[in-house]
């Protein structure tokens, strides 16, 4: 397979990944900590090895191994580099976003490099850190691109400011390999020796964790929180067992080089290690920036819309200023005004706006807003729906005309202009689009049920463009503000009023619209100088129905506390996620459920080449479908079936209608009849993305 050129440039993820004490502990005992390092190992004051990093985005390079096309038989780390912005907690849910940058050519028998970028964000909004890994395909050299030029490390000639002795034990990949790298030239012998190795191998990454452990020790012991950047070469292999010896060399102020040797032997294992530390300093550097982007944002004349238009123009954003005009209520024909006092603010502080007088409650006005945009700026990148109107009555009260016109600007609003603008962010593969609810919505508020309704509404169409924008790093975010302005003159107390300036909703909305914020899907809260995230969570419920039969209401009635209990409850993705979940209770057991167990097809790629064979045309009259299978450790496939024919090829599809992830060894079990589709699905050895219902056709279209 050659390396795939395409994947340059297309994001990996969001990938999302939930991680508790015990995973972090787990890996500070796998990299070697111990009683000495207690806080590394205890869930008191517990604190996180920086290096466990890589741990958190495993699956993050393992995909991006897969986009590259890299020959997986030949693949190894090269080269690693981290770059800490936040303490990473000891637990939360990460979402990491990356891409490959580049291939570089060492030459047809020395191999390849692919270089590949990701960052990594806490679901408690912290940007913690950015990894750029190099990838070496032993086999993929001689593709005919350039080779890579870097400056060399140069060790000072002298002796290391700090020596480290440590021994991994002889089990130590046994422990390491639980973190995530279950790869089996670490731990089965003969996999290790068809490689070419005596035994099983250190991983260079759990060498990599003993490094930091050593690093930290010698320059911040117990605040493994201010190491801000580590990097180094991965250059030898090394048993399990054997004793290393970290060289460290303090080269300045919280800088330092370093590299670790086989105290055996005297063999650099890991080579060109840079080492940074100190406190976080917020430099200028790091400030957030729109220039170059354009942003929309409805009813951006007045209160919190016109707040953050001033906000993003004053960072170099060019500003389409949308606002009709109009009452509180919507009522009357509008006017310019509101709009073009806000773009003359913005010129006269020397940013770039246009002023759009358009409804967003129609689907002409969404199309006019996005256009402006287009014709003034060339795109666009950032839209905020904003606009807004309040028409409160009771719901007795609540004539169909108030009811109507509150979804309209609020929800179909909502929908009218982001359609034209997903589309061209989809095209630019980028965009950051805000949704605006209430706590109203959220939680419900006396006499508002229309805008209740409304606010809730645009939830549910962020849980879904969410999906459909992940493959294009278009991110979705929901704010539910609380501000000063018209719409809440009457509804705040006056003291409360005059704390709540706009400019507290502001830093928020900036955060979540740049181009480094990679969350997508959350609803945030922000007011007052307090943010904090809100959530749909499921409690884990109860399994009432015994031998497939339906329980009676009475049962129901009776176990109605435990149904409702929410202790322990979940936030899930997406409703794959939570079937998954739901469907667990059903997972059926097998005779023979292992991996391991002989069958006809012994590679992914023989299934893939006897696919066309095994297709049933009879079972697929009418279905046009793409799977996209993700075979981690063999590559990529895609199938597609159309018109009764079924083709199969290696790589990506841009737009499957479904993606299958699974690992070879259960594909193959799969396939061969020892692991149940269902069993691998409900045990989460298979991923399913896209459209899960069509993957239950899977079953009937192949005769295997
Ligand atoms: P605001 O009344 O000061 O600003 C809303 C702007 O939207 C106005 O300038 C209005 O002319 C414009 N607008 C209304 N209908 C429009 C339409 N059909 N097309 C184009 N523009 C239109 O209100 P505020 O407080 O700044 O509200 C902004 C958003 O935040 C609204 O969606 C509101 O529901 C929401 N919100 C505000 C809260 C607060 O505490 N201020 C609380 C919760 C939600």
């Amino acid at each position: 397979m050659a390396l795939n050129m395409d994947a340059i440039g297309k994001p990996v993820g969001p990938l999302h990944k939930d991680y508790t004490w015990k995973d972090v502990v787990l890996y500070a005992l796998g990299v070697g900590a111990g009683f000495s390092e207690l806080d590394y190992c205890f869930e008191k004051n517990l604190k996180v090895i920086p290096s466990f990093a890589i741990a958190l985005i495993f699956d993050a390079l393992s995909q991006a191994a897969i986009d590259s096309g890299i020959n997986l038989k030949g693949l190894l780390h090269g080269e690693q580099e981290l770059i800490f912005h936040n303490p990473i907690p000891p637990q939360g849910t990460l979402t990491t976003t990356g891409k490959i940058t580049g291939y570089f050519d060492k030459g047809k028998d020395k191999g390849a490099l692919a270089v590949f970028q990701s960052e990594t964000v806490h679901n408690n909004g912290q940007h913690l850190f950015t990894s750029i890994v190099t990838l070496f395909g032993r086999l993929d050299g001689g593709f005919g691109g350039q080779d890579r030029k870097t400056v060399p490390v140069v060790f000072p000639d002298r002796e290391p400011d700090f020596v480290v002795e440590q021994t991994p034990s002889p089990d130590q990949p046994l422990i390491y390999r639980l973190s995530g790298d279950i790869f089996h030239l670490h731990v089965d012998p003969e996999f290790a020796k068809r490689s070419g190795f005596d035994k099983p191998i250190m991983h260079g990454l759990c060498t990599h964790g003993f490094a930091c452990r050593a690093l930290i020790d010698s320059f911040v012991p117990g605040h493994p929180e201010q190491v801000r950047r580590m990097t180094c070469r991965f250059s030898k292999t090394l048993y399990p067992g054997e004793p290393i010896r970290t060289l460290i060399w303090k080269t300045a102020d919280g800088k330092a080089l370093w590299r670790t040797v086989n105290a055996n032997n005297g063999q650099v294992v890991i080579d060109n290690g840079e080492f940074e530390y100190g406190d976080i300093v917020e430099d200028k550097a790091d400030e957030i920036r729109f220039d170059g982007k354009v942003a929309i944002i409805t009813g951006a004349g007045a209160g919190l819309g016109r707040t953050y238009a001033l906000e993003l123009a004053k960072r170099g954003a060019r500003v389409v200023v949308n606002d009709l005009g109009g009452a509180r209520d919507g009522a009357g024909e509008g006017s310019t005004s509101a709009a073009d006092q806000v773009v003359a603010e913005i010129c006269s502080a020397g940013g770039q706006a246009v002023a759009n007088y358009d409804n967003v409650a129609s689907a002409k006005g969404g199309e006019n807003i996005v256009q402006t945009a287009l014709d003034t700026y060339g795109t666009v990148d950032i839209l905020i729906n904003n606009a807004g109107i309040l028409r409160d009555k009771t719901f007795a009260k609540m004539a169909p005309e108030n009811w109507q016109a509150v979804l309209d600007v609020h929800l179909s609003g909502a929908y009218n202009v982001t359609r034209p603008a997903f589309r061209v962010m989809k095209e630019n593969r980028y965009g950051r689009i805000i949704m605006t609810t209430s706590g109203s919505g959220l939680y419900g508020n006396f006499g508002q049920s229309n805008y209740s309704a409304a606010k809730m509404g645009v939830v549910g169409l962020m849980n879904t463009i969410k999906l459909e924008g992940a493959n294009h790093n278009i991110c979705v975010n929901t704010l539910a503000p609380f501000a000063a302005s018209r719409l809440t003159a009457d509804i705040m107390p006056p003291e409360l009023f005059n704390q709540s300036k706009p400019e507290f909703v502001a830093p928020l909305v900036l955060s979540l619209c740049s181009e480094r914020s990679v969350v997508s899907g959350n609803i945030y809260i922000a007011g007052m100088g307090y943010y904090s995230r809100a959530a749909m969570i499921t409690g884990p419920g109860q399994v009432l129905a015994k031998d497939g039969q339906v329980p009676t209401p009475e049962t129901i009635m009776a176990h109605m506390d435990e149904i409702s209990d929410l202790s322990g409850g979940k936030f899930y993705w997406d409703l794959n996620d939570q079937m998954a979940d739901r469907l667990q209770f059903l997972q059926p057991t097998t005779a023979d459920s292992s991996a391991d167990a002989p069958g006809r097809y012994k590679t992914a790629a023989q299934v893939f080449t006897a696919m066309p064979d095994c297709f049933a045309a009879d079972t697929a009259t009418g279905l046009t479908v793409t799977f996209q299978y993700l075979i981690a450790g063999a590559g990529a496939w895609i199938c597609d079936i159309r018109s009764g024919a079924c083709n199969v090829s290696s790589g990506r599809h841009p737009e499957p209608t479904c993606t299958l992830e699974i690992a070879e060894d259960d594909f193959l079990a799969m396939i061969n009849g020892t692991l149940l589709p269902m069993e691998a699905y409900t045990s989460g050895k298979l991923k399913i993305s896209g459209d899960i219902m069509k993957a239950q056709l899977i079953g009937q279209l192949f005769r295997f």
